[in-house]
């Protein structure tokens, strides 16, 4: 090798480490940058990450961390991503994507057992969305106005067992008539008139055999798991029974249950016994608890909070002078004070308190401090209505009972945009049952304002974290005294 080829061979060398010192120096721009856009990760355990934060109790872990992480950050536990997604700032996308992108089928699939097959979460995206067609249609206005009648005569009936005066638990009352209710709304009126007992001790079944253990092995050869399949077994027969029945006698009724039956898909194929079965199941899953439990809160902070019961007593005084005694649909719509009640105790223990979805693209989200971050498909994406919902940036006071936060002129449960009050969810996914599940709360809370005096005889309750539907824990010991509600009182 000459002195020339030597430079050469010099060159090219110098060249190449330039080009990798440069390459490197791009890279490290480029790479530790995308890096820094991940979301932070809380710091877990080795193999199990953060589970027994998130066993502990994912409220009380989002409020440690929120204040140090901020409203996006990614838990591991095991394998798993899952990255919060908290306050309306960045939990829009959530709401708001497409199946595509975010699915809630891989998240929600521990319900399969329960609601059995063929339905909602057992189906893909476009059957799924004819069966919540069915649900919206089982639910608009002019079926809600017979539910309602049918939730009238319900909690009349269920209150005339109570004496002139007493002692009741609240808690247990208003599940008890809320089953009662659904039943003959949703179920019908056969299990309602005939097959009560039988249909609850199955649905209590059906209700035992979905365990925090179920989300992650819901097929776990565990008794619970054993009493749900034969209880979903024995409903689908009971309910078959029901169905042909119907379908030879061609008498029609006002419940769920005949929508179901009447519901076709787009192509023209009628909802088999089965998938109708599931349906219902499915509805009273996603109501019953959720609406006990609100009936149950909205009383705890009625009998704890004079101002608003006296204004809730109020309004029930100018309605009947306007109404008479009618209680109906349209009635319960001109509730405006109940209705803030209801949705303050609602704000406070939402019971669903964590939602979820799979993500299956790449997305990106920003703070409301401008910080930018991209969550990488793979990640499970949550967001919690309990945590959410006292976010002190758009709930004032946020611990604070205090139903006048949604009157005009205030109106907080929209200050940050369509999803700062998310107790039914909101978006692409956003329960279909609130309406009813609003009048099914003010039917049974006009009946007890209008014909007792209430007061709450134990300590304000507490909440049961534990249970799959947050709800109360123990006992709402209240003291009821008969009285007829006159204009003039
Ligand atoms: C106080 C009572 C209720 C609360 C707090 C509540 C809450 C919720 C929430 C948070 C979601 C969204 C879940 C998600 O995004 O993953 C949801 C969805 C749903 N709810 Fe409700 N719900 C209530 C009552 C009801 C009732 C009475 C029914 C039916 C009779 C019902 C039927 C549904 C259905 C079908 C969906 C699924 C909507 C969809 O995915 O497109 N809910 N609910």
């Amino acid at each position: 090798m000459d002195v020339f080829d030597g430079n050469k061979f010099l060159n090219t060398v110098l060249l190449l480490i330039t080009t990798l010192i440069a390459a490197k120096l791009i890279s490290s721009f480029i790479i530790p940058k995308s890096r820094k856009r991940l979301p932070p990760i809380l710091k877990g355990w080795p193999i199990i990450g953060g589970l027994h934060r998130f066993l502990k109790g994912p409220i009380f872990m989002l409020r440690e961390e929120y204040p140090k992480l901020g409203g996006v950050f990614t838990l591991k536990i095991f394998h798993k991503n899952i990255t919060f997604l908290i306050g309306p700032e960045v939990s829009a996308h959530f709401f708001k994507a497409p199946e595509s992108d975010l699915s809630q089928q891989e998240v929600y699939q521990f319900n399969v057992p329960t609601f059995g097959p063929g339905v909602v979460f057992d189906v893909d995206y476009s059957v799924r969305q004819e069966q919540f067609r069915f649900f919206t249609e089982a639910l608009r206005v002019n079926k809600l106005k017979s539910y309602v009648n049918q939730m009238v005569t319900e909690a009349e009936d269920y209150f005339s067992k109570w004496g002139s005066s007493g002692e009741v638990d609240l808690k247990y009352e208003l599940e008890h008539l809320i089953i009662l209710t659904a039943s003959r709304c949703l179920l019908g009126r056969e299990v309602r008139d005939k097959l009560f007992d039988d249909v609850s001790a199955l649905f209590h079944d059906l209700d035992n055999g979905m365990l925090p253990i179920s989300v992650l092995f819901p097929y776990l050869p565990i008794p619970a798991h054993r009493r749900r399949d034969n209880a979903r077994k024995k409903l689908a027969e009971i309910f078959a029974t029901i169905i042909s029945s119907r379908k030879s006698s061609d008498k029609t009724e006002d419940d769920m249950l005949q929508c179901f039956i009447d519901s076709k898909y787009k192509d023209g194929r009628p909802t088999t016994e089965s998938e109708v079965t599931g349906l219902l199941i499915a509805a009273l899953f996603a109501g019953q608890h959720t609406s006990s439990i609100t009936s149950t809160w909205t009383g705890a902070y009625l009998l704890c909070n004079k101002q608003y019961l006296s204004a809730a007593v109020d309004e029930q005084k100018n309605l009947m002078e306007k109404h008479g005694d009618r209680v109906d649909h349209d009635v319960l719509a001109e509730m405006d004070v109940l209705y803030r009640c209801i949705k303050e105790a609602l704000r406070l223990h939402p019971p669903l308190i964590m939602l979820l979805r799979s993500s299956h693209s790449d997305f990106s989200v920003t703070t409301r401090e401008g910080r930018e971050y991209d969550i990488p498909k793979g990640h499970i994406v949550a967001t919690s209505p309990a945590f959410a919902n006292r976010l002190p940036h758009i709930f004032n006071d946020p611990d604070r009972y205090d139903p006048d936060r949604f009157a005009v002129g205030r109106e907080e449960d929209k200050a940050a945009g369509a999803f700062s009050y998310i107790s039914f969810g909101g978006g692409r996914h956003g329960c279909l049952g609130e309406p009813f599940a609003y009048l099914q709360i003010k039917a049974i809370w006009t009946h007890l304002l209008r014909n007792f005096e209430l007061e709450l005889v134990s300590p304000f309750p507490e909440i049961d974290w534990n249970a799959m539907v947050v709800g109360v824990k123990g006992k709402v010991m209240v003291r009821y005294k008969r009285r007829e509600l006159s204009v003039n009182q």
